[in-house]
């Protein structure tokens, strides 16, 4: 696929992903939701020499200001609900990603810009993000699970708060509760989320892309997170990575993983 609303740029392994539309604030329409399926779907999985993604917004303003309202007003009440269901599809293939995916949030991360936001593994903010669900003001509700991950993120008291008022949080507030991160001078967060994904690297790979899935486990409500974790690690203790890296200890000496 030809993608004309994201630009991809590997830069030795990590992947920068700007969402690119900018004159829209970087809306997400079905374009680019069709885009960030086939990458996340398609593309990225088949990388073997990936080591993270770091996603962001194109421009000085913002990561992603909302779903794109223009487009929602031609809907029927079926096409969005299936549009939902298809965002928070998406949303859930960059949640359960097995390598590291990031937020550099560079400026506004409203309504499925803030889910999108919260999808990511973890979220570096510029000092000029504003994050916030204000979907209240436009008559909607969050449709890519923002009802779902900012209670998990901020707590039940505090999201349902900024639910149900629509006001935004600055970078401070979202670092203090937990919605970033890091808070970084604004420019830098790419850099920073390179940083994190960078160390990553250095780990053994089957146990980072099994401790995501386990964290994102407990939050499916389907199974029960204690029983999946001790199954995980007794799969997790056959690796190749696991002997590496225990005996490397012993030995005293830097592991290397290959992620067998
Ligand atoms: N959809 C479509 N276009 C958008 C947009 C969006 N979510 N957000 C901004 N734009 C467009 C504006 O229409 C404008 O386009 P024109 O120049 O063609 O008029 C351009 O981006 C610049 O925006 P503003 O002039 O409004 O910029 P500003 O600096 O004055 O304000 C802002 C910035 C506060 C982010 C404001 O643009 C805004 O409030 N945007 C909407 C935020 C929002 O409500 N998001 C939630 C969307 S609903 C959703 O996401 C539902 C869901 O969960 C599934």
């Amino acid at each position: 696929m030809k993608y004309e609303n994201i630009l991809v740029k590997n830069n030795r392994g990590i992947i920068t992903l700007t969402i690119n539309r900018e004159k829209a604030l970087n809306a997400l329409n079905k374009s680019v939701f069709d885009e960030l399926e086939h990458f996340f779907a398609k593309d990225a999985p088949r990388k073997k020499t990936l080591k993270g993604i770091v996603i962001t917004g194109a421009g000085e303003k913002a990561f992603v200001a909302g779903a794109d309202i223009k487009e929602f007003l031609s809907f029927k009440e079926d096409d969005a609900m299936e549009v939902s269901r298809r965002g928070q599809m998406i949303f859930n293939l960059i949640e359960n990603f097995p390598k590291p995916v990031i937020a550099a949030v560079n400026g506004f991360a409203l309504g499925g810009g803030c889910e999108l936001a919260m999808a990511c593994h973890m979220r570096i903010a510029s000092e000029r993000a504003r994050f916030g669900q204000p979907e209240v003001n436009l008559g909607i509700i969050p449709g890519y699970g923002g009802t779902q991950r900012l209670p998990q993120l901020i707590g039940r008291g505090r999201a349902m708060e900024y639910l149900l008022t629509g006001d935004m949080i600055n970078a401070a507030d979202a670092y203090r509760m937990g919605l970033a991160n890091h808070v970084v001078p604004h420019g830098e967060e790419v850099k920073k989320a390179k940083e994190i994904i960078t160390k990553i690297a250095t780990k053994a790979p089957i146990a980072v892309a099994v401790t995501i899935d386990c964290v994102d486990a407990a939050y499916n409500g389907v199974v029960d997170g204690m029983d999946y974790e001790a199954r995980s690690f007794g799969e997790v203790s056959h690796s190749d990575d696991f002997k590496e890296g225990a005996a490397a200890f012993i030995e005293r000496r830097k592991a290397e993983f290959k992620g067998r």
